[in-house]
């Protein structure tokens, strides 16, 4: 069965059933800037009438939570920020959206708070497609808390086009992007005590989005389900790198493919990451943090790490002040939104972009390679293990030295996230 795409619930010309153009984050901020200034907004949605755009009609229910949030609420939870991790620490709330076959629309947000003792639970039908057959897409995002005390997404446009992508792959309804953007800055706002606090206070970390959207609806028989929800919970986060950047060694998952061509690999879908549980513990258990994986087809080019994208430097000069940034193309990689972040900031310095096949031959004649995404930005990788064979990475391989250019991108992005430097592209969203 194919299905419809549906309409945002509240219609609006815009939204409605048809295939939505992909905006640029430089055109949504041109947009956001006629909206009303974060007070205003923070009160209207508080009073549940708050318009994502001038220029749709959608609105929020009036089902919120009683406390106005504000910038003074940031990082004030009760948390040892300095101890946090990569691990789920539960907030007040998560907010979601239901779309269902019958009415082919989406339910307005709202707001699920965790309950008296807690528990981070919801019900699901235990015929659930997404159980079943792992009909489950989503994303990663990260909110910072500003230099100005702001709150602001990063690049949240991007996930809510990407979702786009995993959900038409799957045979999934599309969550309009500006319900996305509406569930994500509400899930933000009404968590805002769990933001780390910015600078020293709150150790570097942020608070992590997590937009998923899951076929709920109940099928025994191979179909797409008849009702999905979209939820989007946060988590605060520590920042990695508290002790400074330090680079890992690859491992090189030759026993197993990650992705095949025409496949899933190209979209965030659930049952990438279960396919990648073994190759990557395994790739623990001997050693090796992070997990390179080839392409399908002849083992023959680099495609990506299983949960970050690859990027190989190669200098212009001695210092590396002059550079190539090269990072494969290929029908099975996911694009991610910090690779993109950075091959944008290198083009913005005037460097030259290679986004083409990558093969493994090439891989000891890079300068510098890393992994990047959501998570940490940049992972330096100073030597890739395939069997028995160490391909040594640039000339400082081995040393626990970090290269010159993952340093400076990786201070960049940091910079641009915190609002310590400006932020040209307008990639930040404020929420407060
Ligand atoms: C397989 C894979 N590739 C690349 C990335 C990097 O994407 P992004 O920079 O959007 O986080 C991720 C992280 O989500 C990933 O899981």
């Amino acid at each position: 069965m194919g299905f419809v795409a549906p309409a945002h619930s509240i219609r609006s010309g815009r939204l409605s059933g048809r295939p939505q153009k992909r905006l640029t984050d430089q055109r949504v901020s041109r947009r956001w800037s006629f909206l009303p200034s974060a007070p205003q907004r923070l009160r209207a949605l508080a009073d549940g009438n708050w318009r994502s755009s001038t220029t749709t009609t959608t609105t929020v229910p009036s089902r919120s939570s009683s406390a106005v949030k504000s910038a003074a609420d940031v990082g004030t939870a009760a948390l040892a920020w300095e101890r946090l991790a990569f691990d789920f620490v539960p907030t007040s709330c998560y907010v979601k959206s239901v779309w269902r076959a019958d009415t082919n629309s989406w339910s307005p947000v709202e707001e699920v708070h965790y309950g008296p003792h807690g528990e981070p639970v919801m019900p699901v039908h235990i015929a659930s497609t997404a159980l079943h057959y792992g009909q489950s897409v989503f994303e990663g995002l990260k909110a910072f808390a500003c230099a100005d005390r702001h709150v602001r997404l990063f690049r949240p446009r991007e996930n809510a086009a990407r979702l786009e992508r995993s959900a038409r792959r799957l045979n999934m309804p599309v969550v309009p992007p500006e319900l996305f953007m509406e569930a994500v800055q509400r899930c933000v706002l009404r968590n805002c005590e769990y933001v780390p606090p910015y600078g020293a206070a709150g150790a570097g970390g942020s608070l992590y989005v997590r937009p998923l959207l899951f076929g709920s609806g109940g099928r025994i028989g191979l179909g797409p389900a008849d009702e999905y929800t979209f939820l989007v919970l946060v988590t605060p986060v520590g920042n990695y790198y508290r002790g400074g950047l330090a680079p890992v060694t690859a491992y090189i998952t030759t026993e197993y493919d990650r992705a095949a061509p025409r496949g899933v690999g190209h979209v965030k879908v659930a049952g990438n990451y279960a396919a990648d549980l073994k190759p990557s513990m395994e790739a623990k258990a001997r050693g090796y943090p992070i997990n390179l994986y080839l392409d399908a087809r002849e083992q023959r080019y680099v495609e990506e790490f299983g949960t970050s994208n690859f990027a190989g430097i190669r200098y212009l000069d001695e210092r590396g002040d002059r550079y190539v940034y090269v990072t494969p193309w290929s029908e099975s990689v996911l694009a991610g939104i910090t690779n993109r972040t950075l091959m944008e900031l290198t083009q913005l310095e005037g460097m030259a972009v290679e986004h083409r096949p990558v093969t493994l031959d090439e891989l000891g004649h890079f300068d510098e390679v890393f992994a990047t995404g959501t998570a940490v930005v940049i992972t330096a990788v100073d030597q890739v293990v395939r069997g028995e064979r160490v391909i040594p990475i640039g000339r400082t391989t081995g040393s626990g030295h970090v290269g010159p250019v993952a340093q400076r991108l990786y201070r960049q992005v940091r910079a641009i996230q915190t609002g310590e430097a400006p932020d040209p592209a307008h990639w930040t969203h404020l929420v407060i």
